[in-house]
């Protein structure tokens, strides 16, 4: 077996043998020269407000309508003070929407994030400078194999990108001493500060960074299913790290959110398990601690999945009443419209960053976890009393 050299995070290198995509044959890939794909900033257009409020005014036009007024008229309204949690599934960061929930964390928006682990590794390639780039769906995939290039439907990127970002990862576990069991908002939070420290400037182009540079804790539902995960896998084999992602802190914390909000409200981006891990807070606060919160008050999807399958992602907000999910007495301030999140999430944040109320005080709940996870705690032992 030849001597593989190993990179600064101690990982070795791939032989030649046996190529993969982690070893390209040619430095610059004919398929990389579509332009960069950059994180959009919504900036409020007026033209847009108007196009919405008076052109899209039917089917999921008129449902894209309904949810950016329930949200700009309805959640922002400061006497309502509401808690609201934005959760993230299907390729957004690679495809450039990054940007749009950088812009809500800024304003104070958005509260908290639940996001699947894919959405936040890609996203470290933008804090990182790497390049991902605008391509074509109808290309021949064993060609990008054999060049190294990495595909997500027209989004190109070298694979070089995906194996220097695992190795920041690795070397940032490393330099976080973090041991022992965290939320994933700690890991996270950490993760965020790392990348500023590191590439200063990078929570505008980041959301991971700007998550931490704006107190917004963010969650994973699924820790294990994304490279991130994947590296922390090879801290715990190959340093005998203890560190572990605590699912039991996340559930309680998203928990203690929904228990402080004053009302509480979500806008979900295509469904899975963030989705769920949302919603599942208030039967956790009713049927698992015995406290009635009477359900979420504002919800909003946009999402491609259908509701005749009966999975959890397609599900609708009148069946989320009946588990005590979403309060029965707000079906109207409940949304969904069948849409791709990258036509839908733009211009729904483009309507909002306009409205009246597109600037709040920010919550920074990252700061609060154990306060209001301390409530929760409280309350729950009143009820058992
Ligand atoms: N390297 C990694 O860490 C890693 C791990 C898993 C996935 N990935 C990549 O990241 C991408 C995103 O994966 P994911 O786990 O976030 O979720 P996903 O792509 O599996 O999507 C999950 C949910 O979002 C919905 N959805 C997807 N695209 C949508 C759209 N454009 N509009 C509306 N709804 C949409 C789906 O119907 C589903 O409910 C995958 O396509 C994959 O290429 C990378």
């Amino acid at each position: 077996m030849p001597h593989r050299p190993s990179t600064s995070s101690g990982r070795p290198e791939q032989d030649a043998e046996g190529r993969t995509p982690e070893t390209p044959e040619h430095p610059e890939p004919k398929h990389l020269t579509g332009r960069p794909i950059r994180y959009y900033r919504p900036r409020g257009s007026a033209d847009i407000r108007h196009l919405i409020d008076e052109g899209f005014q039917a089917f999921n036009a008129a449902r894209l309508g309904e949810a950016c007024r329930i949200f700009a008229d309805k959640m922002l309204l400061p006497e309502h003070d509401t808690t609201i949690g934005l959760t993230v599934a299907g390729a957004l960061t690679p495809a450039g929407l990054g940007g749009c929930m950088v812009e809500l964390m800024e304003r104070g928006l958005v509260d908290f994030i639940i996001s699947t682990g894919a959405n936040l590794y890609h996203d470290l390639h933008y804090a990182l400078n790497f390049t991902l780039h605008r391509g074509s769906p109808f290309v021949d995939d064993v060609e990008l194999h054999e060049d190294g290039v990495i595909r997500i439907y027209d989004v190109l990127f070298p694979a070089s990108v995906l194996l220097e970002t695992d190795a920041y990862i690795r070397d940032f576990l490393v330099r976080s001493r973090l041991n022992g069991p965290v939320s994933t908002a700690e890991l996270h939070y950490a993760l965020g500060r790392d990348l500023m420290s590191r590439q200063p400037g990078c929570e505008v182009h980041s959301v991971v960074a700007a998550a931490a540079a704006n107190g917004v804790p963010i969650y994973t539902s699924s820790p294990g299913d994304s490279s991130i995960g994947m590296n922390i896998a090879y801290h715990e084999l190959m340093n005998d790290s203890r560190l572990m992602i605590d699912p039991n802190k996340d559930v309680n914390e998203v928990c203690a959110f929904i228990l402080a909000g004053r009302k509480n409200g979500c806008v979900i981006l295509g469904g899975g398990s963030p989705k769920n891990f949302y919603l599942q807070g208030q039967p956790t606060l009713w049927e698992v601690y015995g406290i009635p919160k009477g359900g979420n008050d504002y919800f909003i999807q946009f999402t491609t999945d259908q509701v005749v399958w009966g999975g959890l992602s397609g599900a609708t907000p009148s069946e989320a009443v009946s588990w005590g999910k979403v309060n029965p007495g707000v079906l109207p301030d409940t949304v969904v419209a069948y849409a791709d999140s990258t036509i839908a999430f733009p211009l729904f944040c483009e309507y909002v960053v306009g409205s009246p109320h597109g600037r709040r005080p920010r919550k920074e709940l990252v700061h609060k976890r154990d306060e209001l996870v301390a409530v929760l705690k409280r309350d729950a032992k009143q009820v058992q009393r």
